[in-house]
């Protein structure tokens, strides 16, 4: 696997630091308000098994599955709910836990149909921002690092389900896409 990775871009200690920072931030945003973190499934669960233990408050837990169709272009993806939450507790303060915040259309989408829950709140959480990309615009509150355009994995992110456990985020040698 580690022959695969070009280059180390964030290494577990700037990862461990980073998320330690964003959980004292949310610490200290949502105190004495009722917290839910609802995570992306499946690249965010990494993330939101480290984040959550970050918050030093007490928090709910949902996770939620998308699937992208579409021709692989993003001008074209349509996005469709593979597991939903089942409902969503009054007063509830959403914060949606994403590993990486693209072209924006998956979080633009589920912004919006958690929106029509009527939650008392809903801000994003993203671990990896990748600006250059975006074709929908998202507004993340919370934002761990702004990354440059290449493919990266590990931490949860993958290529064709692989590299999720890697401990680091990695760049992906071109070679390896390219030849699948
Ligand atoms: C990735 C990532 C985000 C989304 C971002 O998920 O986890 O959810 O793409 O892309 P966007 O901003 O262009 O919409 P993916 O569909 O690869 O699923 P996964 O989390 O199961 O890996």
């Amino acid at each position: 696997m580690k022959n695969d990775i070009k280059n180390v871009l964030l290494t577990e200690e700037e990862i461990r630091l980073k998320v330690k920072e964003l959980g004292q931030k949310i610490s200290n945003d949502y105190k004495g308000k009722s917290l839910l973190l609802i995570c992306l499934l499946k690249g965010s669960a990494i993330f939101l098994a480290d984040l959550c233990r970050a918050i030093d408050l007490p928090i709910r837990l949902e996770f939620m599955q998308v699937s992208s169709y579409g021709n692989g272009t993003e001008n074209t993806k349509n996005i469709t709910i593979k597991q939903d939450i089942s409902q969503i507790p009054a007063d509830s303060n959403i914060v949606i836990v994403e590993d990486i915040l693209d072209t924006g259309r998956t979080l633009y989408y589920i912004r919006k149909y958690l929106m029509l829950k009527n939650p008392a709140s809903l801000e994003i959480c993203t671990l990896l921002d990748k600006p250059s990309r975006r074709l929908v615009s998202v507004d993340a509150k919370y934002v761990g690092f702004e990354v440059p355009d290449e493919f990266v994995v590990g931490y949860g992110l993958d290529f064709a389900e692989k590299y999720r456990n890697l401990p680091y985020i990695g760049v992906l040698r071109p070679e390896v896409y390219e030849n699948n």
